[in-house]
């Protein structure tokens, strides 16, 4: 089995489609072995709690620096035999000592195509708000691997999700989220169990043909 834990801090919808994906076998042998909430109260944790799945809080602001929010992280993981760790709506930056101890074992998604409307202070509703501002005409999700930054490691998958006239902030973000966010991350997941995902540098290769 394909061990993931899921770090979340929002509504949970990215969570959800992994649940979803694994319930209906389009993922498979891989089981989300629990969850990680950044806060209390959100909408993941009950989604996870639902699916009958192990969830925790390690809640950021109970920790006064980042060294000691990546070590209580880092105690939560120990003996799960993590394969991935799948940021889903995780509001929080991972120190260099977890990514260094998860290298190349950890992946984000993020609501634009990066290098456009990421980075620090872009996340939620943000990134859409600066692509309507900024006038594209499209946008969309990226799944990329963690680095020790905000949305800077190497792309796996995107998709592009066109802007329709009158979109505002929120219904564009309804429509990544539906359109491109909920597929390319079970995807993308799917790719790194099944061994089909190279990292060369800022490069990654997806091999063995197509990508279902
Ligand atoms: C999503 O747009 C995701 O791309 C971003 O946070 C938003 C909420 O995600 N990182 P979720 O509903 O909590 O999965």
């Amino acid at each position: 089995m394909f061990r993931l834990a899921v770090f979340v801090s929002g509504g949970g919808t990215n969570l959800q489609a992994l649940i979803d994906r694994i319930a209906d076998n389009s993922l498979r042998d891989i089981e989300i072995c629990c969850v990680i909430a950044s806060k209390y109260h959100t909408g993941a944790q009950q989604r996870a709690e639902k699916a009958g799945i192990d969830c925790m809080v390690v809640n950021r602001k109970d920790f006064n620096s980042q060294e000691a929010y990546d070590e209580a992280l880092l105690t939560s993981l120990a003996d799960k035999n993590i394969d991935l760790i799948v940021l889903a709506g995780f509001m929080s930056l991972l120190g260099s000592r977890f990514v260094r101890m998860y290298e190349n074992k950890i992946i984000n998604i993020h609501p634009s195509l990066i290098p456009a409307f990421c980075g620090h202070g872009l996340y939620g509703i943000r990134p859409h708000r600066a692509a309507l501002e900024y006038g594209v005409k499209v946008s969309g999700a990226t799944v990329h691997y963690v680095d020790e930054e905000y949305d800077t490691g190497p792309i796996i998958l995107q998709k592009a999700v066109e802007v329709k006239s009158g979109d505002t902030p929120e219904t564009l973000q309804l429509r990544i989220m539906q359109e491109a966010e909920q597929i390319i991350l079970p995807q993308a997941v799917a790719l790194i169990a099944a061994g089909r995902v190279r990292i060369s540098g800022r490069q990654t290769y997806i091999i063995g043909g197509e990508i279902k």
